[in-house]
C-alpha cells in the first residue's frame, strides 16, 4: 500500500496520508515520500495547489512516528528534526497555497505539518496539540515556533507545557484553524471549493502574497535551531525512554526529571 495517495483534478492536488494502522503517524519513509511530493508541486507546473488530508476518519496525521522516535540516539534525532524543519519550511514557503484539511487527531508532526500549510480546516471531531511533553520529549518539526506564531507564546505555552488536545472550536477561538465543518463530506467539499478560488486568481500574486506574509514574519532561525538541539537533547534522558515506552506499552508514563 502506498504510504501517499495522490489525485489530481484541474491543477489542485489531493495528497492523502495512509498510514490508517499506525493514525497516519510519519515515519521515516512518509516523510522521505511527503519530501519528493513537496518537490514536485514545486516543479511540476501543472499543479497550482495541494491539499493534505489523513486517510480515514479518525486521524489527520497522529504525529511522528513514536516507535521510530523512541530509538534515536542524540544524533540521528538532530538529523530527524532538521530535516523535518526543512520540509515543513519548504511546505511554509511554497509559491503554491497548500490547505491542510484535518480529518481528525492533528498531533504532533500532525499538527506541525498543518501549521507549515497556508490554510487549515478541521472537521468538528478533529483534535489538535503538542502532546510531545507526554513522551519526555518536545516538538521537533517547527512546532515550538509555528504554534507561537499562530496563537501567542501564553497559550502556546500552556499547550506545549500540558500537552493538552483542544477542539476543532477552541483551536478555531485561538486562531489555529481557519474553518470548521460538520464531517468529512463537508471537508472536502469546502477545501477544494476554497482552493479552486484561491488557484482561480493569479498565480503570480499567489506566490507574492505567501512571499510576503513570510518576509514579514521573518524566519528566527536561533528558535529553530534551540528546537532541534533541545529535541535532540530529551532523547538522551530517562524520561524519554520511559514516555515512548509507556505510550508502546499503552501504559502512564511516570517521569523521574532524569
Ligand atoms: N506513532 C506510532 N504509532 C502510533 C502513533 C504514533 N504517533 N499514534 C498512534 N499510533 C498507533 C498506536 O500505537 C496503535 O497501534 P496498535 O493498534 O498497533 O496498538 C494505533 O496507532 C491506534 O492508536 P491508539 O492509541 O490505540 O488509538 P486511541 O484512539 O486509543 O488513541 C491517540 C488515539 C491519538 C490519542 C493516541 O494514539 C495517541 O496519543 N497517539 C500519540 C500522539 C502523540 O503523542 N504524538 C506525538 C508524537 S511525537
Amino acid at each position: 500500500m502506498p504510504l501517499l495517495k495522490t489525485l489530481e483534478e484541474n491543477g489542485l492536488l489531493t495528497v492523502i496520508i495512509s498510514r490508517p494502522d499506525a493514525l497516519n503517524a510519519l515515519n521515516a519513509e512518509t516523510l522521505d515520500g511527503l519530501g519528493e511530493l513537496v518537490q514536485e508541486v514545486y516543479q511540476n507546473a501543472k499543479i497550482r495547489g495541494t491539499i493534505f488530508i489523513g486517510e480515514g476518519s479518525k486521524s489527520f496525521v497522529a504525529g511522528a512516528d513514536i516507535r521510530e522516535l523512541s530509538i534515536l540516539s542524540r544524533e540521528k534525532a538532530f538529523e530527524l528534526s532538521s530535516k523535518g524543519q526543512d520540509l515543513f519550511r519548504r511546505i511554509e514557503h511554497c509559491p503554491k497555497p497548500i490547505l491542510a484539511a484535518l480529518n481528525g487527531f492533528a498531533l504532533g508532526g500532525g499538527c506541525e505539518l498543518a501549521m507549515a500549510c497556508h490554510v487549515r480546516i478541521a472537521v468538528e471531531s478533529a483534535r489538535l496539540g503538542q502532546p510531545e511533553i507526554n513522551l519526555g520529549i518536545i516538538p521537533g518539526y517547527g512546532g515550538t515556533q509555528r504554534l507561537t506564531q499562530l496563537v501567542g507564546r501564553g497559550k502556546a505555552l500552556e499547550l506545549l507545557l500540558t500537552g493538552d488536545m483542544i477542539t476543532a472550536r477552541e483551536a478555531l477561538s485561538l486562531g489555529l484553524i481557519n474553518h470548521v465543518v460538520a464531517d468529512h463530506n463537508e471537508l472536502l467539499s469546502f477545501s477544494k471549493n476554497l482552493m479552486n478560488k484561491i488557484i482561480s486568481k493569479s498565480p503570480v500574486a499567489i506566490a507574492n502574497i505567501i512571499k510576503s506574509v513570510n518576509a514579514g514574519f521573518g524566519f528566527e532561525k536561533a528558535g529553530y535551531e534551540a528546537e532541534a538541539t533541545n529535541f535532540a537533547a530529551c532523547t538522551t534522558t530517562e524520561d524519554f525512554k520511559e514516555g515512548t515506552s509507556a505510550f508502546l506499552e499503552k501504559r502512564k508514563a511516570v517521569f523521574k526529571g532524569k
